[in-house]
């Protein structure tokens, strides 16, 4: 739990970049996290809000746009619907997902810009900087090539050589040249507004320092920044895709803003405030807002991948600490990586599972369940399509599935298809019952403490628990014996069944509606944006929720089994993609 109260919780994940499909990687890091998170606060009854949305600025997204000869416009506006549409078919529920080429943006953005210069914040520093004298533009880190200082390789990068590893500045590279025309960059002077991460190291690392119980890797990333020393980071780029810097602030800077635009990385955290505001537009209230980023009852909760740690836990603080008007994070829970099949996931590499991919073939909750229980929550963890045929077949269909079904054909053949009475109980079916009592707090503290791998686990205890009670009292041998007994462990195991529809809402939200409608299980809270306003929840799951007498439905089969050689395929074409990107 956070060290204090709060009256309400906002959420957000990465805005992922829209430049390309969503892969596995990217869900493990900020995306099923979140969700699981989210939907267990929902089914807790607390006021959530969580946003998201398209990235759509940047050098990258630039670069491709001209590789491919066509406009950044044109790339974003292909790629946001796509990201949009994968992860709503993977079950996230996001109550907005935006995109930070809208005006919401860039009047939030520039606003955020304007207010932080007229507080005297930023600095501004004239520099030389490669010049593309055919484009006529300034050459972003990215667009200048040429030779390593370190190694000598001829094709290294104007910010890093890919051959030795070493971070560089454009202006150190031998024979530089344009991407973009092949002519040789001149230097020219440039002014940027730059962040002054330096000054404010002492007020950040007082802030830091209040919050002990974050992640230890986050902490660790944090301390390290800290005593290498943060330094000044320029927040304004010469480039012609991004936010434009406000005229009026470069005006009264003496500045030329034209071509000026606002680095994606000061803007693209902007973007979770733009998509409340949008949100709040949208419900016709559009102030609402303002409660979630201005009023200390919100705890602020970011969900991102390791890479993004530095702007999170300090570039990002430090601009919502300086603007004054709105609240801190509570805790940004960041992951480390996922890797395929024990490689490191490389797009370029064609060593990546595509999530639109994914979808076509399995079910979005065998991926949600499979990747929830691999998380790399401490330390980079790997998905292999091994695990996730095990975990399919020997968990989700061979303890959940096979549970379900036994319970409710037993309570078809033997009930009536009804809830039995429990009478005369026996010390087993006291036991179960009080054992399941506490299942509802105990995962929800690993979820309120982002250890989503023991909650997943905890949770398919429960089943695991309902198949050894039901072994145990051998039903089908009470049948014939003992009538009472036999239909107490009915009685007994429907109502763990029910509460497993409630308690798999985070990790399986499409299963335990099934599970539900199986049991015919009405007036459940929704864990879908927005909510809902069933009587039962979480803490309810705790205790018997069929009454006697209440009429179930028919068992379905649930979680197919995955075949060898739908596996093999997988494979297959996971070498295919490796082979072709090689070339
Ligand atoms: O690393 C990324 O994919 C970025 N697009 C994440 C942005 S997060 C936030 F700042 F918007
Ligand atoms: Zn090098």
């Amino acid at each position: 739990m956070s060290a204090r109260d709060f009256d309400r919780i906002l959420v957000t994940s990465a805005l992922p970049y829209a430049n390309g499909p969503l892969h596995l990687g990217h869900l493990a890091g900020a995306y099923l996290p979140a969700d699981l998170y989210v939907r267990y606060q929902r089914m807790k009854g607390r006021d959530v809000l969580y946003v998201c949305g398209s990235d759509e600025f940047g050098v990258a997204i630039m670069m491709r746009a001209h590789r491919e000869g066509i406009a950044p416009q044109d790339i974003v506006d292909e790629y946001h619907p796509m990201i949009r549409d994968s992860f709503k078919r993977f079950g996230m529920s996001f109550d907005y997902y935006g995109r930070t080429s809208s005006d919401t943006h860039r009047e939030t953005s520039q606003d955020f810009f304007r207010r932080l210069a007229e507080k005297g914040l930023f600095r501004l520093k004239t520099e030389k900087q490669l010049y593309d004298p055919e484009a006529e533009i300034f050459l972003a880190d990215r667009f200048v090539t040429g030779t390593c200082p370190a190694c000598g390789y001829e094709k290294a990068y104007g910010d890093q050589c890919e051959r030795c590893g070493i971070s560089l500045s454009p202006t150190e590279l031998g024979h530089p040249r344009s991407t973009l025309t092949d002519a040789t960059p001149a230097l020219r002077e440039t002014t940027h507004w730059h962040l002054p991460l330096g000054d404010l190291q002492p007020k950040l690392e007082a802030w830091i320092a209040t919050h002990p119980e974050w992640k230890p890797n986050v902490l660790g990333q944090i301390r390290s920044w800290f005593q290498d020393g943060l330094r000044d980071r320029a927040i304004t780029r010469d480039v012609p895709w991004g936010v434009p810097v406000p005229e009026d602030v470069a005006e009264a800077a003496g500045v030329d803003a034209r071509g000026k635009v606002i680095y994606v990385w000061f803007d693209a955290p902007i973007g979770y405030i733009s998509a409340t505001r949008e949100w709040a537009a949208a419900t016709g209230n559009p102030d609402a807002w303002k409660t979630y980023w201005q009023d200390e009852g919100t705890k602020l909760v970011h969900f991102i991948g390791k890479d993004n740690i530095v702007f999170h836990c300090l570039m990002f603080p430090a601009m919502l600490m300086e603007h004054g008007e709105f609240v801190l994070e509570d805790n940004v829970p960041a992951n480390e990586f996922l890797n395929l099949e024990g490689e490191k996931l490389s797009t370029s590499r064609g060593w990546a599972v595509w999530l639109h991919e994914y979808l076509e073939e399995f079910p979005a909750d065998t991926l949600r369940y499979a990747m929830a229980s691999t998380l790399p929550e401490t330390k980079d963890a790997d998905f292999s399509w091994s695990d996730f045929q095990a975990r399919a077949n020997g968990e989700l269909a061979d303890v959940l599935g096979n549970f379900f079904h036994r319970a409710l054909t037993f309570a078809a053949r033997h009930t009536d298809g009804k809830v039995p009475p429990l009478e005369e109980a026996a010390p087993e079916d006291g036991r179960t019952l009080d054992a399941l009592a506490e299942f509802p707090a105990r995962i929800g503290q690993c979820y309120e403490t982002f250890r989503n791998r023991e909650a997943v686990f905890e949770t398919m205890q429960l089943a695991r628990l309902g198949n050894k009670y039901f072994n145990d009292r051998e039903p089908w041998r009470a049948a014939k014996t003992d009538f009472r007994a036999c239909a107490n462990t009915v009685h007994v195991s429907l109502q763990l069944c029910a509460a497993l529809a409630v308690l798999l809402e985070p990790a399986l939200p499409h299963s335990a509606a099934r599970l539900r409608s199986m049991l015919r299980l009405e007036g459940v809270r929704s864990s879908e944006a927005g909510g809902g306003t069933g009587s039962i929840g979480w803490d309810e799951a705790g205790a018997p929720l069929l009454e006697v007498g209440h009429e179930l439905g028919t068992s379905e089969i649930l979680f197919r089994k995955i075949e060898d050689a739908q596996i093999a395929a997988q494979l297959e074409k996971l070498r295919q993609r490796a082979a072709q990107a090689q070339g």
